[in-house]
């Protein structure tokens, strides 16, 4: 990937990896912000969800939009490998922050909101931009970044899960070129995720 690729004149795509530690806690505070709604009663209050996700946090998994300057992340694109996604919603990572009982019910529950592993398309997994920065181009220039790692890494296509009650970001999606290819209902866990199911999308990369 050109780790150069502009989402705007003042900021600009990085692998979360290439950047000083801070970045890390800041692409998790993103994440947060962007999905803490839909994860809120599973893992909240923000206080042990940020934790989690400081200690969840896998840098070689995402790509962010940062400023010029390299000061401040206002964006972030996770993805998935056989190893897992961004964030390591692992057992042990659980425990550590809400011990033996409440890792295990968690993770039951969280089993039943992950799609399906899909070793044959490329996953994006958490596309989040700062609210203050959006509609100008950086959740799309990051979809085209996954795109271009995507395609180093040899995938033909890329997936994502879209939820039901995001029209705007499904009509994001449909205009960078990626089609309905199945849905998910969570029927009993909606009312612990707010959302009644989601819509796979794919395109080719
Ligand atoms: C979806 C998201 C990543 C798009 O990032 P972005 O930088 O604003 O995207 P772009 O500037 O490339 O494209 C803007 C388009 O994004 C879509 N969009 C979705 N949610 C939006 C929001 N809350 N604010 C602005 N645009 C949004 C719209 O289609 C918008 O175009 P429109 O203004 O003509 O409706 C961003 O809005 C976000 O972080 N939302 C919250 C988290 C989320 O829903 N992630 C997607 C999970 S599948």
């Amino acid at each position: 990937m050109d780790p150069g690729i502009l989402a705007n004149r003042i900021c600009m795509i990085r692998r979360l990896d290439s950047l000083p530690a801070p970045a890390a806690d800041q692409a998790a505070r993103l994440y947060w912000q962007a999905f803490g709604a839909k994860l809120g009663r599973l893992l909240g209050p923000d206080r042990r969800a940020m934790a989690l996700l400081s200690l969840a946090a896998r840098p070689d998994h995402a790509l962010v939009a940062v400023t010029r300057d390299q000061a401040r992340v206002v964006g972030v694109g996770g993805f998935r490998s056989p190893e897992g996604g961004f964030i390591a919603l692992s057992r042990p990572n659980l425990a550590a922050i809400y011990g033996g009982w409440g890792s295990l019910w968690r993770s039951a529950v969280l089993r039943g909101l992950a799609g399906d592993t899909d070793n044959a398309r490329f996953l994006i997994d958490g596309l989040a931009v700062d609210p203050d920065w959006r509609g100008q181009g950086i959740g799309s220039a990051l979809v085209e970044a996954l795109a271009a790692e995507a395609r180093a890494r040899g995938y033909s296509r890329l997936r994502l899960d879209v939820a039901d009650q995001n029209p705007r970001a499904r009509a994001l999606y449909e205009r960078l070129g990626f089609g309905a290819v199945g849905h998910q209902r969570l029927r009993l866990l909606a009312p612990v995720f707010g959302i009644s199911g989601s819509t796979a999308m794919d395109r080719a990369v």
